[in-house]
């Protein structure tokens, strides 16, 4: 045996795949190609199953081939031989081709493999370092390569929905200046421009919109995105979007064209008919329903309003709350679900501290007074008139926060996002899109004593006079601004965001202004949009959906890393190739760098 595979005399390339052959195959003379899935030895007569892209199929080798007996896992091999038909008895009939196998006259092994580090064979397990090291093989398992065969139709079922609505596909900057979109950027050092950076792009929005001042109308683009940000489940440091812009329109355009291109996408990737027109909900009512932006809305559990009772009753907690200009929300759980005293005061008391609230209150309903620490402040008719205005029944749980109004919509949105998993109330399989609008302009950051904008920049204002000409950048009735941006929501996740744009160079400035950036920093980082925006630039309008997340969402899969074919870890390491690395001192210096802080690998 040489240490190479043969160099085979014979033609070896193959005429059908592994997931090809019929019944009516039978007789017909074939070659396969394919990876050595498992091997069944029946005393000397080798059943393997050879695998592809496409499927298996069963071929047997007789004890005539003496190389048979040396072939191992992931063994690249090429077959000739017979389609027979098997015994009745012997019909797979989980596999397409289960009613053949190929009775091998030559066998070619093309390329051996090394004991693979985990089966490919099975579903079983692997740890994700192993499967992140050796992705390459990670992707040869059948569920996982699927996937990106999945992605694959998708993005191009896209495509064909957006092109059929006269989009224009244009491919913008990856080496470029930093767009803001909330994360930190991805800088690539300039050799020729020492001491100067680009920055990868967080997604194309600013192009996007020249695009529109150039009066290409209608684009789209499968963009990669960078963002340097704390990572999780639903978050990639680089990922992909369908972003897309249009001129002339407003939010119904958007909202049209999306349901028009969604509903054409998943009829034509997966045969699946989605509802359209989507509900729209307003960020408030989101809030106030929900107590989150997203809500996944394949459940009820919704919030009640407890304030008006609160006010009347002796509870300090609540009463303090109130007084302070606050909140109190309840949420009832179904007497039902049998949510004990344990569950409340352990898991989800824990919830509300992390969320911020000093505690969560509990009342177990019931007209006698109930159960609880609520129970004190609930005897004679203070339990009915409570019990009716949160909407509870006798035995219901629950539960109650009390604080600031933002505080007490994180406690029961996590609270309610929390149940809503841990008694699996979302029915799997539907798909249920939410158009949630009228978002806050503004959001105020505490730490930097500022205020930010609660989507991009460059959204556009409910109000274009930003509450008139006396509002100076400090002002806490910039809190009160609504935009135009809104947010396409999808089983409780954030599947993409948009917005109708700013068009006019005075009003960007204001929120420039606003936002804290002078007017030399405005020149300097904004000055060619801005100088733009004054070159007639047509109303605008756009959005960009997460592509990960969204055939994530459409297998039923609650990680991205799942349909990226290298993703990288929470720590934002690609562990199979080891990115990112060291480089060479005279690399660094051909791009005038010199760190710092020496790298912890070196
Ligand atoms: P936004 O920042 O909301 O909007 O991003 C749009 C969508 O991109 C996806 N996304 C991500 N997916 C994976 N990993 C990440 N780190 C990540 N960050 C964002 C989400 C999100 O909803 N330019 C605007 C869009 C516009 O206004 O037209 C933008 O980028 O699904
Ligand atoms: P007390 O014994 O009077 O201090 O009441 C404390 C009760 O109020 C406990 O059940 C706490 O969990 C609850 N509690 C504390 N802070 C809050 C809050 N912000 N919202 C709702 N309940 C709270």
């Amino acid at each position: 045996m040489t240490m190479t595979a043969h160099q085979p005399k014979l033609d070896w390339r193959r005429t059908h795949t592994c997931g090809q052959l019929r019944k009516s195959d039978v007789g017909s003379s074939v070659t396969l190609n394919g990876w050595v899935h498992a091997r069944r030895d029946h005393g000397g007569i080798y059943f393997v199953d050879l695998r592809d892209r496409y499927g298996l199929t069963q071929v047997v080798l007789g004890a005539e081939h003496k190389d048979a007996v040396k072939l191992g896992p992931e063994f690249t091999i090429s077959v000739h031989g017979k389609v027979v038909a098997r015994d009745a008895a012997n019909i797979n009939k989980e596999r397409p081709t289960g009613e053949v196998e190929v009775i091998v006259d030559r066998l070619e092994i093309l390329s051996r493999s090394k004991v693979p580090p985990f089966q490919i064979d099975t579903d079983e397990e692997v740890a994700l370092e192993t499967r992140l090291t050796y992705r390459y093989l990670d992707l040869r398992r059948p569920n996982v390569q699927k996937n990106l065969v999945h992605r694959s139709r998708f993005i191009n079922a896209m495509r064909r929905a957006f092109e059929a609505q006269n989009f224009v596909e244009v491919e913008t900057p990856i080496l470029t200046k930093a767009t803001p979109e909330g994360a930190r950027d991805y800088l690539v050092p300039s050799r020729v421009h020492p001491g100067e950076f680009y920055a990868l792009p967080q997604s194309p929005q600013i192009f996007k919109q020249l695009l529109m001042v150039s009066g290409l109308d209608r684009y789209f683009q499968v963009a990669r995105c960078f963002r340097d940000e704390d990572l999780r489940a639903d978050r990639q440091p680089e990922f992909t979007q369908l972003d897309m812009e249009m001129s002339f329109v407003e939010e119904d355009d958007i909202f049209k064209t999306w349901e028009q291109v969604l509903k054409a996408t998943f009829k034509d990737a997966m045969n699946v008919d989605i509802q359209t027109p989507f509900p729209r909900m307003s960020w408030i009512d989101a809030m106030e329903r929900f107590g989150v932006d997203k809500p996944d809305v394949r459940f009820g559990l919704e919030l009640s309003e407890a304030g008006e009772w609160a006010a009347t009753c002796e509870f300090m907690v609540f009463k303090e709350a109130i007084a302070k200009g606050g909140r109190v929300k309840a949420l009832v759980v179904p007497a039902k679900l049998e949510l004990s005293r344990k569950d409340v005061e352990d898991t989800l008391t824990c919830i509300a501290k992390a969320a911020g609230a000093g505690g969560l209150a509990w009342w177990k309903a019931g007209k006698e007074g109930g159960v609880g620490p609520l129970a004190r402040f609930c005897k004679g008719e203070a339990a009915a008139s409570l019990m009716k205005a949160i909407g509870a029944s006798e035995g219901d749980m629950c539960l109650f926060a009390a604080g600031p109004r933002n505080q007490v919509w994180r406690v029961l949105g996590d609270i309610r996002t929390h149940l809503g998993k841990r008694f699996a109330l979302a029915q799997q399989g539907t798909w249920k899109f939410t158009w949630v609008t009228e978002f806050p302009m503004f959001e105020w950051d505490a730490d930097s004593k500022r205020w930010f904008s609660a989507h991009h920049p460059f959204t556009a204002p409910r109000d274009w006079d930003l509450g008139g000409a006396d509002v100076g950048p400090q002002d806490p009735k910039l809190g009160e601004l609504f935009s135009r941006a809104y947010d396409l929501v999808m089983n409780g996740w954030e599947l993409g965001s948009g917005s109708v744009r700013i068009h006019k160079t005075d009003v960007q400035q204001r929120i420039f202004d606003i936002l804290g950036i002078g007017a030399e920093e405005q020149q300097r980082k904004f000055g060619f949009l801005l100088e733009a925006l004054s070159f007639g630039a047509p109303p605008h309008a756009g959005f960009a959906i997460g592509l990960d997340r969204l055939t994530a969402l459409s297998l039923g899969m609650d990680n991205i890393r799942d349909v990226v074919a290298f993703p990288k870890t929470t720590s934002a390491a690609d562990l199979m190739c080891g990115a990112p690395s060291i480089v060479a001192p005279e690399q660094l210096t051909e791009v005038h760098i010199k760190t710092a802080v020496p790298p912890a690998k070196a």
